[in-house]
């Protein structure tokens, strides 16, 4: 497997002929005369193959075949040949999300993110957006949309691309079969698509049972009854309740049993953080009950007594990503203080974002670097054990993990879209970067322009 970078150029020369330099056909062990396949995407062209003199990588296209490849731009990109007769062009990178048409910022709230993530491997790969319906698999192009280099965006048809990055917001559209059908599709035709949908919280229990890393999961019940709640509040005297598909923080209970005083509910209600206390169970379970007819849908699951700065508990956001070899890696870790009586460490309820550095030292002292090393042990091995277990393929995960004051590590959630709210941390900015590099790394890994023997 050859691998090299090129620059593209169209010219009006004799056609049905590719034109590659000297330097080019060396790096990628072309032989002189011969027919070679030329590919972008799932577009192919048998073109007869010339050798120019001339230093650098470059290569020449006539017009037509630049029209019949539907390349994007001219310019610099990637070249690979596994055998000397097929030369792939790419990586084509598609971003699968909605898409606002006609807008300065075409993927809603996503666009700076996905822009950023577009600038990475600017001169080494295509990079378009699209969403489903700009998909035509009759002829197996799509009607992306493209950033400029001058700034703005601009539609144009490409083919398919080598590999899919799914960022879908909608946990409802990803649910339906439809969508499902859509994505399996891209799989059947050998083009991976990885962070397959949102996984809920239930999906993340079931993937981790039995597996070595169990103890970092707290005991949890999908669909708890009135009697499971009272033995878990009995057994552990604080429990979450939270909704299987919910996020943000959003419907989360906070129960908490006294045998003295009796039953404590915190939530929160139109924007405010609520403390009611029953006497009897009964009380409680008729609030539970008031609010959402039933809890199917929750996940209650053992309260962890986090570590604390100022009383307010902490915990932790592992963002993982895989990298060019196929491993986990913990890309960053923002550290989170919850705000003063909120359930969670969400920065909308009051939260705020610290580094893990910052936190550590202060309630762990000298043991700060142990416990971080083990935590981030922990992460790894809990992101492969889910990847093992787990049907489709996963090209990054957001942790929400926390530590108990005799530093055992926990794991509450597992999100297989993970929001970048902790790059807004000046100090995480640099991880930012460098996790949308490992994510532009491992889809060359996935879409096989990789240099390596062992492709
Ligand atoms: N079992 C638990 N013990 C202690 N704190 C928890 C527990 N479950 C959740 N939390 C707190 O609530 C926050 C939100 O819970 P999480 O499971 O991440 O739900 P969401 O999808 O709403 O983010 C966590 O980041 C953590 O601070
Ligand atoms: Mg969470």
């Amino acid at each position: 497997m050859s691998l090299t970078t090129c620059t593209i150029h169209v010219t009006p020369r004799q056609e049905r002929v590719v034109y590659v330099s000297g330097d080019l056909a060396k790096a990628l062990k072309l032989a002189k005369a011969q027919n070679v396949t030329l590919k972008l995407g799932s577009k192919s062209v048998s073109l007869r193959l010339k050798l120019l003199k001339k230093s650098g990588n470059h290569l020449y296209m006539t017009p037509s075949v630049y029209t019949q490849l539907r390349l994007p731009r001219d310019g610099t990109t990637m070249i690979t040949s596994a055998n000397g007769k097929e030369l792939r062009l790419g990586p084509m990178i598609g971003i699968l999300t909605n898409i606002v048409r006609g807008s300065s910022a075409p993927f809603g709230s996503r666009t700076e993110f996905i822009r950023q993530f577009m600038r990475v491997g600017a001169d080494r790969a295509f990079y378009f957006g699209f969403s489903p319906n700009d998909v035509n698999w009759s002829q197996g192009t799509v009607s992306a949309t493209i950033p400029l280099k001058e700034g703005g965006w601009a539609r144009k048809t490409v083919p398919l691309p080598d590999v899919v990055y799914n960022r879908l917001p909608s946990r409802k559209a990803e649910k339906l079969a439809s969508m499902n059908a859509f994505k399996q599709r891209f799989v059947r035709q050998g083009i991976p698509l990885f962070n397959w949908s949102f996984f809920d919280k239930w999906d993340v229990y079931n993937l981790l049972e039995g597996t070595d890393v169990f103890n970092h999961v707290p005991e949890s019940h999908i669909n708890p009854n009135a009697m499971q709640i009272k033995e878990m509040l009995e057994k552990h005297k604080f429990i979450y309740l939270k909704p299987t598909a919910g996020s943000l923080g959003i419907g989360i209970y906070r129960l908490t049993y006294n045998p003295k005083r009796g039953y404590y509910a915190r939530f929160r209600r139109n924007g405010r953080n609520v403390l009611l206390r029953f006497s009897k169970f009964e009380g409680l379970m008729a609030l539970l009950n008031r609010h959402n007819g039933s809890l199917h849908g929750y996940v209650s699951q053992q309260g962890i007594r986090l570590i604390e700065l100022d009383s307010c508990p902490i915990d932790f956001r592992f963002h993982m990503t895989k990298n060019s070899e196929n491993q986990w890696v913990v890309a960053a870790i923002g550290a989170k203080k919850a705000g003063r009586g909120s359930v969670t460490t969400h920065v909308r309820t009051g939260g705020q974002l610290m580094t893990p550095e910052q936190v550590l030292q202060q309630v762990f002292g000298a043991r700060a670097d142990a416990v971080l090393s083990s935590t981030k042990e922990a992460a790894i091995k809990l992101a492969e054990d889910i990847e093992r277990n787990y049907r489709h393929t996963l090209g990054e995960l957001g942790f929400d993990i926390g530590i108990d004051k005799s530093e055992r590590i926990w794991m509450f959630e597992a999100n297989s879209k993970p929001g970048r709210s902790i790059f807004k941390h000046p100090a995480l900015k640099e991880e930012g970067r460098a996790s949308l590099q490992y994510m532009y790394d491992y889809c060359l890994y996935l879409s096989r322009f990789r240099s390596r023997r062992d492709t």
